[in-house]
């Protein structure tokens, strides 16, 4: 099959969280079951053009009436096979791409113009396919940014070389709708009629993701939990509604895990590689871990460990709130170390560095890096992840696989993967609670401590079960195949 996808975010090109390693990793593992696939993205100003090979001549898109032009830049995904090589494409416009931020600036969060940005970039891409004369089987559009890609192909593109196209949209967080004022729809180039019938309408606003969803062939979401979940009032963001009017096209396909990035057996960022057989590799890390955060080197101290975007999502209120936050509580009152990574809310950056400053056993650094992220994975000695919700997540996943026990929440992609300690059995492979309070993080970072001094072969015994798990992309890759399969009925 022609596999296209349109993502605004795809490793190592772009990022701003899982999204951007979920779809180059399904692109290679789709290519690896034999098909051919390409990825479309914009060009940020970010992604060096020098590296890029520009492929000929300018292209003209209709947006709004008027034609854009652009030009288009191509280079290999790495890690690529060689026989059959995923290649992605870059759209160069200037105007709208050529500044720092993907969707926005810690100034400016959401651009102005992102409405006219991103449909002139769902547009290209129909522009692209026929200057290249490259006709998809699947167009497979990911998040609100790409969504109006179903829409077009519904609503003016389906006929000609796209008569056989198939549109898919998969959803990786509904918290990210790309809503507009409706006075920016015009750009888009389709009848008002299509604005209320294709469900863009949206309390007088324009709603990209609810008119992907209205239009897609089939859809999904990242785990089965949350597909669950995000058919009910409390989880949809306002649109369960019109996915349980699709519920029949919707499913939910778990991501998988790049095993050749994240791997302790193969970890180029570790000390120390190590496998379930051999953990002394992880002590290492974490003794490498206390040294990079300047804790002191207690091999018999846990260490909690946490990645993350510093935003509601991921139950950052709940921890460093101001006032009623359980961090402070959690690393007075226990015999534990706490390092952090992560960037966002500037609230939440400055009550890290106040705690950093303030309480020897915590450790927070604002920043982003790959690096040091493999390190608190393998060093820590359990992951606290309390999000508020969850459609996958992937740190949980590496956290597994490097023998570090998650403290999840019990929602979405992490109910879905981590299994909660059972203490009369002693079977589990994580730490599991319902409710997002504070209360409830800090007793199960609590629990959690416990078991670590007073429960440690269950503990070591976890470690290794996590660690057997396969999150490899390979099977994810075959449940989106049997997506487009059964999206193909929608043109027969
Ligand atoms: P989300 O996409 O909602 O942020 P995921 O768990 O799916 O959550 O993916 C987050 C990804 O971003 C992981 O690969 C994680 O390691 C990475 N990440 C988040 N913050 C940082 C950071 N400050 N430094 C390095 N990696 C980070
Ligand atoms: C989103 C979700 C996250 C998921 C990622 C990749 O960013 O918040 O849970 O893992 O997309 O699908």
């Amino acid at each position: 099959m022609k596999i296209l996808m349109v993502t605004s975010e795809a490793v190592p090109f772009a990022k701003t969280g899982g999204l951007g390693d979920a779809v180059s990793a399904l692109a290679l593992a789709l290519a690896r079951l034999g098909h051919e696939v390409r990825v479309v993205l914009p060009r940020y100003y970010s992604v060096d053009r020098g590296k890029l090979t520009p492929l000929e001549g300018e292209m003209g898109v209709p947006v709004g009436g008027g034609e854009e032009w652009c030009a288009v830049y191509q280079t290999e995904i790495p890690g690529s096979r060689k026989d059959n090589p995923v290649f992605a494409y870059f759209i160069d416009h200037e105007r709208f791409f050529g500044r720092d931020g993907i969707y926005g600036t810690p100034g400016e969060p959401d651009f102005l113009d992102n409405p006219r940005r991103f449909t002139f970039f769902n547009r290209a891409v129909f522009q692209l396919c026929r200057k290249f004369k490259w006709f998809p089987d699947v167009l497979h559009a990911h998040d609100w940014a790409a969504a109006l890609v179903p829409v077009l192909l519904k609503y003016e593109q389906r006929q000609g070389p796209f008569e056989k196209t198939v549109s898919i949209l998969t959803i990786h967080n509904m918290g990210y709708q790309g809503i507009y004022a409706k006075d920016n729809f015009h750009y888009t180039g389709l009848g008002w009629n299509v604005y209320y019938e294709g469900g863009f309408e949206d309390w007088n606003m324009m709603n990209f993701l609810k008119a992907g969803i209205w239009a897609a062939d089939r859809l999904n979401t990242v785990s089965e939990r949350y597909a669950e979940e995000t058919k009910t009032q409390a989880h949809g963001f306002r649109l369960d509604g019109p996915l349980r009017y699709r519920s029949a096209d919707y499913r939910g396909i778990l991501n998988g895990v790049d095993t050749e990035v994240w791997n302790p057996a193969m970890d180029r960022y570790i000390p120390v590689a190590y496998t379930a057989k051999d953990l002394s590799g992880k002590a290492k890390a974490k003794e490498a871990l206390q040294t990079a955060f300047g804790l002191p080197n207690e091999p018999d101290t846990p260490i909690v460990g946490m990645v993350t975007r510093l935003t509601g999502q991921k139950g950052v209120g709940e921890i460093f709130g101001p006032d009623y936050g359980c961090g402070w509580g959690i690393c007075r009152e226990m015999q534990l170390q706490f390092v952090l990574l992560g960037t966002g809310e500037l609230w939440c950056e400055n009550e890290i560095r106040n705690m950093t400053a303030n309480q020897p056993n915590f450790k927070g650094r604002i920043g982003y890096s790959e690096e040091t992220a493999h390190l608190i994975e393998a060093g820590s000695d359990f992951f606290l992840m309390p999000s508020q919700y969850e459609p996958c997540g992937l740190n949980q996943m590496y956290s597994l696989l490097y023998g570090t026990l998650p403290i999840v929440r019990n929602t979405g992609g992490l109910a879905d993967t981590v299994e909660n300690y059972d203490q009369k059995r002693g079977t589990g492979t994580g730490f599991m609670f319902n409710d997002l309070t504070p209360g409830a993080i800090y007793n199960t970072v609590g629990w959690a401590v416990w078991a670590y001094y007073n429960k440690r072969e269950d503990i070591e015994k976890m470690r290794i079960r996590g660690m057997k798990h396969d999150f490899s992309w390979k099977q994810s890759a075959k449940k989106y195949v049997e997506m487009y399969n059964d999206a193909k009925k929608a043109v027969e």
